[in-house]
């Protein structure tokens, strides 16, 4: 079987797709997968739908605004939630959870979270009234050759290139860097976290470690001029998405722990406390 850091380090985005169908077994797998319930760590339900391109319109297909940067791509996979504290973060953990499946399953993915037209994507989801349709995110086989377009917007973001360590993970408190040495059993899931995907690659998510009570603190570094995309803010999406890369490296490693929001969890300048890892309970 595939291990969790081999799918992690597989992943990428994927903006030109071959166009070919996809197999009917891997389809009607991913199919149940994406159906399932799900529940965040925080106790919210996002939920999923994979939308075929042959479902939509003709009319809707040109209005999807996903044109010049997804190419021939003929499933997308679209989550929905309901505005509520954390919301925003467990959609990110939840629909990480099946980028990651879907990644497993040879498929190919990429988070769209702002080049696309959320009127034609929400009918074809069937969205209701009071959700939102943060993301959507084609499905298929990558193409042979990446197009103009895509490495173009790989460049801009910066796409192959992640923060050090030394910029997002710290020992006791800032600005003390924790190494992967001192990380231990945890630096593989660290690790995990410097690679996931975000928002035009910003990499917002902190992470402070306190060895007297085994715990990480995961804290939100905003950037500047970069607040709310249609309602949400993708940098919260970027917080679930870590959190779903540690903890699923932490469980596959044997490591026990769990997910707690601590009142008492010190504050840091400019930076916003999400949630903390409380190893070995
Ligand atoms: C919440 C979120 C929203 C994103 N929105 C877009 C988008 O609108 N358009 C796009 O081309 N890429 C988008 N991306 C992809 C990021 O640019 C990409 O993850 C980042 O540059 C790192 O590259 P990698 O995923 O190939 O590792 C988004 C990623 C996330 C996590």
């Amino acid at each position: 079987m595939t291990s969790i850091t081999e799918i992690i380090q597989k992943r990428y985005s994927c903006r030109s797709y071959s166009g070919d169908p996809i197999e009917a077994s891997v389809l009607q797998s991913f199919r149940e997968i994406v159906s399932a319930p799900q529940k965040g760590p925080f106790g919210n339900s996002p939920r999923f739908v994979l939308i075929s391109m042959d479902t939509v319109s003709r009319d809707d297909w040109k209005k999807l605004g996903t044109y010049g940067v997804i190419k021939n791509a003929h499933w997308y996979l679209a989550g929905m939630i309901s505005p509520a504290p954390m919301a925003t973060q467990d959609y990110g953990y939840c629909k990480e959870k099946l980028i990651l499946k879907a990644a497993g399953m040879g498929l190919n993915t990429c988070w769209l979270g702002g080049t696309f037209a959320i009127s034609a994507f929400g009918r074809a989801a069937g969205m209701h009234r009071n959700e939102l349709l943060p993301t959507i995110s084609p499905v298929g086989y990558a193409a042979r050759r990446r197009s103009l377009t895509e490495r173009v917007m790989r460049g801009i973001a910066g796409s192959d290139h992640r923060r050090p360590w030394s910029a997002l993970f710290f020992n006791g408190s800032i600005p003390t860097p924790l190494t992967p040495e001192e990380a231990g059993a945890y630096r593989e899931a660290l690790e995990n976290v410097r690679l996931a995907p975000s928002a035009s690659n910003k990499q917002p998510w902190r992470i402070v470690y306190e060895p007297g009570r085994n715990t990480f603190l995961f804290y939100l570094s905003r950037a500047f001029g970069y607040r709310h995309t249609r309602d949400v803010s993708l940098q919260e999406i970027d917080i679930g998405i870590a959190m779903c890369h540690f903890e699923l490296t932490v469980k596959e490693s044997g490591l026990a722990g769990n997910w707690r929001q601590e009142d008492s969890a010190p504050p840091i300048k400019s930076w916003e406390y999400m949630a903390s890892w409380q190893a070995g309970s």
